[in-house]
């Protein structure tokens, strides 16, 4: 399969044949290099040419696109998913709206551990199915590479039934999909007075399984106050390490909890969330090679202050946007509106909004090699805009879906 688009307004996220980029950080992030009046041509779902329309080949196409008036960039890479859940929590949602806090919910049984009753409930067929409902929809949103964590089982088998459920989605879905195992959510009820037996429990009896059936490529803490603390979230990290599977955390979203810290000094993959940072965490993270995740989705959601981007761009740092896509913190995997509440409340430029959701993103998982720029021999999963005049309609026609259509395998 052959496929040409042609007379592309303009061609976003170009990296030419000499570059390795792997991730943009601190004022590289304001640009994102572009074609204007462009072609780029496709085989078998890899890009294998591009440049501007005075170069177009003069090849027999499987099928060919005119693209007049319209953007195409590489799609979304959304590293940070919970999509695997079994049901909504709009009580939750009426219960904050009412005064009660995230924590507060989640101290009365509710929450997370409302999520895992409802998994339990459900059949691993009917998991799956609307797990793959919420899949396509993000797709025709513009996502075209996708992290969903474990983390609603809460025990063997119920971490075993949706990472299964994940690995599934991973065989079927038109998109990749890299998965995390995320026992380490909440503490179930039967282990609130007794966390060491169930961080054991991971350790000693998840862990291996999980491996066994190569079900993760990632392993995940809460690491909060009132969840995870540091010292348990190490041990985790360090019992993931010798499976192989890297650490991509939960870290700083209600409270300094010293996530970063002990993400930076784990090697962690990815800190995720980040609400709560400041010098210090900013700081440690210079030291190492973790990629700050913001995850602005939940802040708005939860009505919580968002997190410093622009400090953490300033300080030279890259940073990467996720949707965090979950029936509590953020029912939503929309990647364009996350995109306005970057550029409005975080105070992100619409190019650093881009490039934390392309070329980060696809760092933040490990797939920087195939996906996030445009360049020859990565994959060719684009997005085809509806007519617009430049990248930065995007996140200001907020609420609307660019998308005119995801070209994905072509
Ligand atoms: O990233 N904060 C922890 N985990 C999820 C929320 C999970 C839930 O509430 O179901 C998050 O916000
Ligand atoms: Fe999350």
């Amino acid at each position: 399969m052959r496929l040409l688009i042609t007379n592309i307004r303009t061609l976003y996220q170009t990296e030419g044949q000499g570059e390795e980029k792997k991730v943009v950080s601190g004022g590289q992030m304001a640009k994102v290099p572009s074609i204007d009046n462009a072609w780029l041509l496709a085989q078998d779902g890899v890009i294998i040419g591009y440049g501007d329309m005075v170069t177009v080949p003069e090849t027999v196409a499987d099928e060919v696109i005119d693209a007049t008036g319209r953007l195409v960039l590489p799609a979304w890479c959304d590293s940070h998913t919970h999509l695997v859940y079994a049901a909504p929590r709009t009580q939750e949602f009426a219960d904050r709206i009412n005064g009660l806090s995230y924590e507060e919910i989640a101290r009365r049984g509710g929450g997370i551990l409302a999520s895992a009753r409802r998994l339990k409930e459900m059949s691993s067929d009917d998991l799956y199915d609307q797990s793959l409902e919420r899949l396509h929809s993000v797709i025709a949103q513009g996502t075209g590479a996708i992290e969903i964590k474990s983390g609603y089982g809460l025990d063997l088998e119920g971490e075993l039934k949706m990472l299964r459920t994940i690995r599934r989605l991973k065989e079927n879905a038109p998109i990749p999909v890299k998965a995390t195992f995320l026992a380490a959510h909440a503490y179930p009820l039967e282990y609130s007075q007794n966390k060491e037996g169930y961080v054991n429990l991971i350790i000693n009896e998840m862990l291996p399984k999980v491996a066994g059936e190569g079900l993760a490529e990632y392993i995940d803490v809460f690491c909060e106050r009132g969840f995870f603390e540091v010292a348990e979230t190490e041990r985790i990290l360090e019992a993931g390490w010798k499976y192989g599977l890297k650490p991509k955390i939960h870290a700083n979203q209600l409270y300094a909890s010293g996530g970063v810290q002990v993400g930076v000094k784990c090697n962690a993959l990815s800190v995720d969330h980040l609400e709560c940072v400041g010098e210090p965490e900013i700081e440690a993270l210079k030291t190492g090679t973790t990629m700050p995740t913001l995850l602005p989705g939940a802040a708005f959601f939860l009505g919580m202050h968002y997190q410093p981007a622009r400090k953490i761009i300033d300080a030279g740092l890259p940073v990467c946007l996720a949707s965090d896509y979950n029936p509590g913190s953020c029912p939503s995997g929309n990647i364009p509106l996350l995109l306005t509440i970057a550029c409005t409340q975080l105070r992100m430029t619409p190019e650093e909004a881009i490039n934390a959701v392309t070329i980060n993103g696809a760092a933040a998982m490990e797939l920087d090699r195939e996906m996030g720029t445009i360049k020859i021999g990565k994959k060719a999963n684009l997005i085809l805009t509806n007519k617009m005049e430049s990248l930065a309609y995007i996140p200001y026609d907020y609420g609307n879906n660019p998308v005119d259509r995801m070209i994905l395998n072509k």
